[in-house]
C-alpha cells in the first residue's frame, strides 16, 4: 500500500495575497466552498495581517465567517501577532499559523522585526490562546534558502523548530519562499528533522520559482514527509522577497502522485476544473501545467 499524502490548499492566502488585484469577497468564499469539496485536507484560507501590508487580504473576517465549513477539512489562517491571533479566534480558526524566517533580513522585511522579536511575540500569542482548542502550526519561511542573504545553515533552522515545539507548536513547516531548495538538500533537511523528531508533523510549503517544486517533493516523500502544501493553478509567493513566485501547483501535484499510486483524498478532475474556473475569475492565465496539457490520460484526438 502506497503512502497516504495530505494536500494542504494555500491558493486564497499565499496566492491571491500577490495577484495585482483585490479578488472579491464574494469570489473568495465561493473558491474555498468549492475547494472544501475536492477533498484537500486542509486550507489555508487567509491571514490576518496589516490590511496595510496585504491589502488583497483585509476582507479576512468576512472570508471566514463566510465560507461553509467542512468536518473533514482543516481550516488555518496566517498571523504575525497577538492582534492576529484575537482576529482569528474570533472567528473559530481551527489553527493558526505563525510565520518566523530563518534570514534575518527576510524577517525584517517580512513582519518589521528581528527573529527574536518574533518569537517573543509567539510566546504572547501561545499564552492568548492557551485554553481555546486553537492548534498552533510554526512556519519557517526561508528555510532553504534567502533572496538577500543566500545560503541558510541547517543549525538555525533545527534551533528554531525547536523554539516552535516549547511554545507547543503542534506541527512545522518548513518553507522554501522563493524557489531556493534542491533536491538533494530537501532529503538533507528533511531526513536530519525527522530523526530529531520522528513523530512531529512536519510540513513542506515549496514554490517553483526554479522548476525544483516537485522534485523536491519526491525527495522529501523519500525522507519520509507526507504533507504537502501547494496552491490552486500554481499562484503564489510573498510580497515581501523580491523574485517571488507561484506555489507548487495543486493540481500539478496531485496528478504525479495520484499517477504514482499514493494515496490521496482529492479529486484530480474537480481540482483541474477549479483551476480552469480560477482562471476565469482572475482573467489570466495561472502557472500551471495539467490545465494547458491535459492528464496523462487524456490523449489528443489523431487527426486523419
Ligand atoms: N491585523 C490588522 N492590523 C494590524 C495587525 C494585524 N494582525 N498587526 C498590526 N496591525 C496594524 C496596527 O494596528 C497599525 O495600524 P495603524 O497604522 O492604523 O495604527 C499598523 O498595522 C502597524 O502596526 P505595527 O504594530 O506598528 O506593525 P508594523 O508596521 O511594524 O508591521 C506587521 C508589522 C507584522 C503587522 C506587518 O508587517 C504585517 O502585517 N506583515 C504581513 C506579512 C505577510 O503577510 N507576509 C506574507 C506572508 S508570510
Ligand atoms: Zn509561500
Amino acid at each position: 500500500m502506497m503512502k497516504r499524502i495530505y494536500i494542504q490548499e494555500v491558493v486564497t492566502r499565499d496566492g491571491l495575497q500577490i495577484e495585482d488585484q483585490f479578488v472579491p469577497t464574494g469570489q473568495k468564499i465561493d473558491l474555498i466552498n468549492r475547494l472544501s469539496t475536492t477533498g484537500v485536507d486542509k486550507i489555508e484560507v487567509t491571514s490576518f495581517v496589516s490590511p496595510k501590508a496585504v491589502p488583497n487580504l483585509k476582507d479576512a473576517e468576512e472570508v471566514m465567517q463566510g465560507i461553509e465549513r467542512n468536518d473533514s477539512v482543516t481550516y488555518t489562517t496566517l498571523i504575525p501577532n497577538v492582534k492576529g491571533a484575537e482576529r482569528a479566534a474570533g472567528c473559530k480558526t481551527d489553527e493558526v499559523n505563525l510565520v518566523a524566517s530563518v534570514s534575518e533580513t527576510h524577517n525584517q522585511k517580512n513582519v518589521r522585526q528581528t527573529v527574536g522579536e518574533s518569537f517573543s511575540n509567539f510566546q504572547d500569542i501561545a499564552s492568548f490562546l492557551a485554553g481555546t482548542g486553537i492548534n498552533i502550526n510554526g512556519t519557517l519561511a526561508t528555510a532553504f534558502g534567502c533572496p538577500f542573504e543566500g545560503s541558510i545553515d541547517e543549525d538555525k533552522v533545527m534551533i528554531l523548530i525547536d523554539k516552535y515545539l516549547e511554545l507547543g507548536a503542534a506541527g512545522i513547516t518548513l518553507a522554501d519562499t522563493t524557489g531556493m531548495a534542491t533536491p538533494k538538500q530537501v532529503y538533507q533537511l528533511c531526513s536530519k528533522v525527522l530523526t530529531q523528531w520522528p513523530d512531529l508533523p512536519v510540513t513542506l510549503h515549496f514554490h517553483n520559482t526554479r522548476g525544483m517544486g516537485l522534485a523536491n517533493v519526491l525527495e522529501a516523500i523519500r525522507a519520509g514527509v507526507i504533507r504537502f502544501d501547494s496552491s490552486l493553478g500554481g499562484l503564489g509567493g510573498c510580497p515581501f522577497a523580491p523574485g517571488a513566485t507561484g506555489n507548487i501547483c495543486t493540481e500539478d501535484l496531485v496528478h504525479m502522485l495520484v499517477f504514482m499510486d499514493y494515496q490521496l483524498n482529492t479529486d484530480l478532475d474537480q481540482l483541474i476544473g477549479l483551476s480552469k474556473h480560477l482562471e476565469m475569475v482572475l482573467e489570466h492565465e495561472v502557472p500551471g501545467q495539467i490545465i494547458k496539457a491535459g492528464k496523462i490520460t487524456d490523449p489528443h484526438a489523431s487527426v486523419k
